[in-house]
């Protein structure tokens, strides 16, 4: 059977999740949507159909993506109704609870995600909870279409807003501390292109080292730190100035 999906709202993280869908052939058809269909031109000449016609792509699609911002997610439930009875309804909306899906379109089945950024290149983490009528042929079919975002995790629903506020805006405060590494390097005389490089990919091959070597992050920051060695002189200002509290202060606001 071919797999046709609709993801109505391609803008950023739409716009991610089609390409990422058709690049993948993780389904055989995409039909991205917006208002200003303009804008999908990038995405018409990877083999993705383009329409502003949520209702059309909806009645088309065998599972619907839902990536619209949270405030027209109401809209655009109330538009697609008729269309995506008995259907799997997947939304990366933020803040917006199951409860609230089901309430305006009962017929459907719904999966609430929260992917990153880094989707665009298969690297983000999603979390994603599911309503109790999700069947285990709907699950394989959620993990078939996530995955081709980068690693994915069912969780409780309850969890979802944390994930937001620490994974969702997590690319934005990497891309702070790596701008702070540049700066650094700066400072201490490295050539930008170098700074940034040699910055972005300490970030990286750090969270490879955890995610890929097992190891915990005490284990490599005892790797890295000998006595009265250097790094000890970096860890020593960077306690001083409260780093880690600025991080938990950040996510719990953003949750
Ligand atoms: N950006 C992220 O990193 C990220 C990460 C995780 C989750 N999210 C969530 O994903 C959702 C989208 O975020 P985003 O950053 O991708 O926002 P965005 O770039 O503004 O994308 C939303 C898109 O929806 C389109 N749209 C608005 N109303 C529509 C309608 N009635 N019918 C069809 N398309 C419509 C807009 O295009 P037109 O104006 O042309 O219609 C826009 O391109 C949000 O709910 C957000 O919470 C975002």
């Amino acid at each position: 059977m071919t797999l046709c999906v609709a993801v109505i709202g391609a803008g950023v993280i739409g716009g991610a999740i089609a390409r990422r869908l058709i690049e993948s052939q993780a389904a055989e058809r995409v039909i991205a949507t917006r208002r200003r269909v303009e804008r999908l031109r990038p995405l018409e000449e990877i083999g993705v159909i383009t329409t502003g016609d949520n209702r059309w792509a909806a009645g088309e699609a065998d599972a619907v993506f839902i990536c619209v911002k949270p405030n027209d997610v109401k809209g655009v439930l109330e538009e697609i109704r008729g269309e995506i009875d008995g259907k799997l309804v997947i939304s990366t909306a933020a803040i917006i609870p199951l409860s609230y899906y089901r309430s305006i379109a009962p017929e459907a089945r719904y999966v609430r995600t929260m992917p990153n950024i880094a989707a665009l290149i298969g690297e983000a983490f999603t979390a994603y909870a599911c309503d109790e009528r999700v069947t285990e042929e709907d699950r394989q079919l959620i993990r078939r279409l996530l995955e081709t975002l980068g690693p994915c995790e069912e969780v409780e629903e309850k969890h979802l807003d944390a994930i937001t506020g620490l994974s969702g805006s997590g690319p934005a405060y990497i891309a702070i501390v790596i701008d702070a590494l540049l700066y650094a390097g700066l400072k201490v005389g490295l050539p930008r292109e170098l700074a940034l490089r040699s910055s972005a990919q300490a970030v990286l091959g750090t969270a490879k080292l955890v995610l890929e070597g097992c190891l915990d992050t005490s284990k490599v920051k005892e790797m890295v730190t000998t006595p009265g060695g250097t790094t000890i002189e970096g860890i020593y200002q960077l306690e001083d100035s409260a780093i880690m509290t600025a991080f938990m202060r950040a996510v719990e606001s953003a949750t």
